[in-house]
């Protein structure tokens, strides 16, 4: 009798509360034994038994991989039960979005909280992208993980990107229109890409079939594959990095705890407080809808979706092909070759690579905020390349010398940091890193926000949307 109620008095409280829901003994006599014992196994499918106790610090991965699973979870569920009152033609799309608003169960709940997912999706994934980046979790044995990962980010994207037509409204059509015109810069086969995937010409019917096949199945099906990939790499590579001080040397043999209750405990309380901020938030904020999608009528100015605006930006300074193709691409092909590029295995596990690394991330972050704002200005109102090379084609004028002259200012800021600051190339590569990811951040809040009619630069008071 004592020694049972010192046994109870050793475990701490979730634990017991835990085993008293979950854990039957390990023989089981009754359903209930064997169906809690399956949900154990199911759970450890996904996870070691066991975990170094280090990794289960909250402020190494913020739990963001585990959010963005979830949130794949709430996104097909929502999804599913939206497509019970959806059709995708264009003559019927919007009236079932308005019936579903109106007329269904929490129907316009439903789609708030679809929409709102779906957007926290896309921040999430990219949170958990940095979160890697700056503990250095892509370094081997990891690095083939990262490139998955970034496919994972790309039909992220993309899933989101076909979701937006589907209310055919007029923020989707033309949000559409703008985003599929980037395909035609595609050099020899931009026009022929766009026309596979408008199913035509302009965005009509046939898209809206196209995205609505690729939205509710080639997409989430091939992001359930790749995921599931996802997972049993992390696992096959020993787990999430494990974190230590910049000049701490880790013991080969790291304190171990049991994965049940200690990580899946956690999982289930990050899990809850986004679930319950989600529900809270859509049942405020409703998903927007304009008016039905009217092809004769342009809203002035047509935006992208808003993760597409930083290269909407850029289209307003450089030639299509190099804001639409080369700089993405060029953007996509860096990060995916960036383990392979950069393999310094010292810093890995340190936020930030080093105390010195920090600073430095600091200071680019300050010289993005201060210097993107000036250079858009200065293109805006000074800068004239077209008018000054006239004799060369604007691919080149407009294009490869304005992209050559930032070349040659990241170049130049990448040798300046490493000097000023004696920095090891991995903190320099980092604080390059965050000066171009700022840099886009920045040109992305200025295209949302700071765009009118036209898209002329204007105070965020003054911007309306004409017609
Ligand atoms: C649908 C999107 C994604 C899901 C569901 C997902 C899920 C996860 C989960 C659950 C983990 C382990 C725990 C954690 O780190 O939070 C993880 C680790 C990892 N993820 Fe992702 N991820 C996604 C996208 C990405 C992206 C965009 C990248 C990078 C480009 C990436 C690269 C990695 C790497 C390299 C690891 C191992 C990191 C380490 O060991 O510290 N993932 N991911």
């Amino acid at each position: 009798m004592k020694q049972a109620k010192k046994d109870v008095a050793d475990t701490s409280f979730l634990q017991r509360m835990w085993e008293s829901i979950f854990r039957g003994p390990l023989d089981p006599q009754t359903d209930r034994e064997r169906k809690l014992m399956v949900l154990d196994s199911l759970i450890l499918h996904l996870h070691p038994t066991t975990i170094a106790e280090r990794t289960l610090k909250l402020t190494l991965t913020w739990g963001l991989g585990g959010m963005a699973t979830l949130l794949t979870m709430v996104l097909v569920f929502s999804g599913v039960m939206l497509m019970f009152n959806y059709t995708p033609s264009p003559d019927q799309a919007y009236n079932d979005i308005l019936n579903l608003q109106t007329q269904v169960w929490f129907g316009q709940l439903m789609r708030n909280i679809h929409h709102w997912a779906g957007n926290l999706m896309v921040v999430v994934v990219v949170l958990h992208m940095l979160r890697v980046f700056f503990t250095g979790g892509f370094n081997m044995p990891r690095q083939f993980n990262w490139v998955m990962g970034l496919l994972l980010l790309l039909l992220t994207v993309t899933a989101n990107f076909t979701g937006y037509l589907l209310p055919w409204d007029q923020l989707a059509y033309w949000a559409i229109t703008v985003g599929t015109g980037l395909i035609t810069y595609v050099p020899l086969l931009g026009n022929w890409i766009q026309t596979v995937v408008l199913g035509g010409p302009e965005v009509g019917a046939a898209t809206l079939l196209n995205f609505y096949s690729l939205h509710i199945a080639i997409i989430p099906i091939s992001l359930l594959i790749i995921m599931s990939f996802h997972f049993f790499r992390v696992r096959k590579d020993g787990g999430v990095v494990t974190p230590r001080a910049p000049d701490e040397v880790l013991e080969k043999r790291q304190p171990k705890v049991t994965t049940v209750p200690h990580l899946v405990t956690r999982e289930l309380v990050v899990g809850l407080v986004m679930m319950i901020a989600l529900l809270l938030f859509a049942m405020w904020v409703d998903a927007p809808l304009e008016g039905v999608a009217n092809p004769d009528v342009s809203p002035n100015p047509a935006k992208a979706p808003w993760y597409f605006m930083g290269f909407q930006e850029l289209l307003l300074h450089f030639h299509p092909f190099v804001a639409a193709i080369i700089l993405p691409l060029g953007a996509l092909f860096t990060l995916a070759l960036l383990p392979y590029l950069e393999p310094d295995m010292d810093a890995t596990g340190v936020w930030f690579r080093s105390n010195k690394g920090r600073l430095m991330s600091v200071v680019a972050t300050l010289i993005a905020i201060i210097s993107t704002p000036i250079l858009v200005i200065t293109d805006e109102y000074l800068l004239d390349f077209v008018g000054w090379l006239p004799s060369l084609p604007t691919i080149l004028s407009n294009g490869f010398v304005p992209l050559a002259l930032l070349m040659l200012a990241v170049v130049g800021f990448y040798e300046l940091m490493k000097h000023l600051f004696r920095a090891s190339r991995c903190e320099t590569v980092q604080a390059t890193f965050v000066l171009l990811f700022v840099a886009f951040l920045i040109l992305m809040v200025i295209g949302i926000w700071f765009r009118g009619p036209g898209m002329v630069l204007m105070w965020p008071s003054e911007v309306g949307v004409s017609h």
